[in-house]
């Protein structure tokens, strides 16, 4: 019998040739290594309880990346969750697939990891019927910023202030095509 963590890499951990790093769902051993990589890389963080929340909803789209060599090493972490507001074109309410957070420790960037952890969890976060995909970015993150027009999103308006820092988001969305 393998540990939660050997089966999970089982079922789920994707390789990619040619890197040095895997993809599998977070579980709740994986969550102080998230949290870890959070706090050293951004601002915004949250509370242990809103980490558990998440995973307990949306488990299939909270996904890691993790070195190949030492799967424990987590490197990276994206998480969603869904929320039913109205649409941007209507007054009816959409299930859109929010971006919770997504970051990478600074020394494996530019590797794809962030690319990866994208193409993998978004799919699983649009089995839940959503109309968009919807996130923040800080209006000063070029990184974040080209990361999400390469897959497509695109700024719909400026959140003035949202930020506790005062500083604006761009809210960037895509639109799921049915
Ligand atoms: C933004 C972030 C997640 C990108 O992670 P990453 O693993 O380096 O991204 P990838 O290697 O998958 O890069 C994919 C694309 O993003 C864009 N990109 C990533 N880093 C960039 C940089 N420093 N400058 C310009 N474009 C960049 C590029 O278009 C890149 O494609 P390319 O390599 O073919 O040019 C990472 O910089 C990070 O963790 N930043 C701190 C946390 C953060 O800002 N999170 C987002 C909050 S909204």
């Amino acid at each position: 019998m393998g540990t939660d963590k050997e089966s999970n890499i089982r079922s789920f951990g994707i390789n990619f040739p040619d890197t040095n790093f895997v993809i599998r769902r977070c579980t709740a051993n994986d969550l102080d290594g998230v949290i870890e990589v959070n706090e050293r890389e951004l601002p915004e963080d949250y509370p242990y309880f809103f980490y558990k929340s998440i995973l307990d909803n949306y488990s299939d789209s909270f996904l890691i990346a993790c070195e190949k060599e030492n799967p424990n090493k987590i490197i990276g972490y994206i998480m969603w969750r869904i929320e039913r507001t109205p649409s941007v074109n209507s007054l009816e309410l959409v299930n859109k697939g929010h971006l919770v957070s997504i970051a990478i420790l600074e020394q494996y960037r530019r590797k794809g990891v962030a690319s990866a952890l994208l193409m993998n969890s978004m799919p699983a976060i649009e089995k839940h019927n959503i109309s968009e995909f919807v996130l923040e970015v800080r209006v000063s993150n070029y990184p974040a910023i080209n990361l999400y027009k390469k897959f497509r999103y695109k700024i719909n308006t400026i959140k003035k202030q949202y930020y506790r820092d005062g500083e604006n988001a761009y809210y960037m969305i895509k639109k799921v095509s049915k």
